[in-house]
């Protein structure tokens, strides 16, 4: 798959989303979501009632990467109102494989997102349920942050395990992705990649989320998994 770009609006002007959101539309694949709720991170963002809004607005379908204590009861949720991916934590999930096929059940995309510390080998069973693995790239929970080239040896292991058995799964990473850090990220075997200070820190965002696409794409052409 090209690679896919997903600027999170957590860096955008919360009194402007649509526009904001407007902005990105023509450079963009996704708009990312930060569902946070003080209590799996600690901040707090938006929720249902934002996320409905706005899928009233977008021309691009919404990436909600939910950052919240209780997955199981909230994500079909987002499913339902006409999200195309959402993303629930290995980490706070009690039941993954039912909350996933909620999920696709309502017409998303089910994604299982796991935090820096989290081995991707423990999901490895897990991966038939999903269409996308989330990698954290930074801990959760604020944008802006440094990005951690110790998840890098992950990424390549979770591209390794995704291509072992020829699986669709889209390999996401998330937090710090700039083009500083975006080149290694395609080298080790990512394929969407979230920007939020990269493209909302910006002049002009569009042309941010254009660059960090065209760096992806050499990148992944130059790479050994692709
Ligand atoms: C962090 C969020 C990220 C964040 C990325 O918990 O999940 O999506 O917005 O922001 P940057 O790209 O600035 O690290
Ligand atoms: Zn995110």
């Amino acid at each position: 798959m090209a690679p896919q770009i997903s600027p999170s609006i957590l860096s955008a002007d919360f009194a402007h989303l649509a526009d904001d959101v407007a902005r990105i539309a023509d450079a963009a694949d996704w708009v990312h979501v930060d569902v946070m709720d003080n209590h799996f991170v600690p901040n707090l963002t938006l929720g249902l009632p934002i996320v409905e809004a706005l899928l009233k607005t977008s021309a691009l379908p919404l990436d909600c990467h939910l950052m919240i204590e209780d997955p199981d009861r909230w994500a079909p949720q987002y499913a339902e109102a006409g999200a195309k991916s959402v993303t629930i934590h290995a980490e706070a999930a009690k039941a993954p494989v039912r909350t996933l096929r909620a999920i696709r059940a309502a017409g998303a995309r089910a994604s299982l997102g796991i935090n820096p510390g989290t081995a991707v080998e423990t999901y490895a069973d897990l991966l038939g349920e999903v269409d996308m693995l989330l990698l954290m790239t930074v801990e959760p929970g604020f944008g802006g942050q440094k990005f951690l080239d110790m998840v890098l040896p992950k990424v390549r292991r979770a591209r390794a395990l995704i291509r072992d058995r020829d699986l669709p799964v889209w390999l996401q990473v998330d937090g710090g992705v700039s083009a500083e850090t975006i080149e290694r990220c395609a080298e080790a075997g990512a394929d969407v990649f979230v920007a939020g200070s990269a493209v909302y820190g910006a002049d002009d965002p569009a042309e941010a989320a254009r660059r960090l696409r065209e760096q992806a794409v050499k990148a992944t052409e130059a790479a050994s998994w692709s």
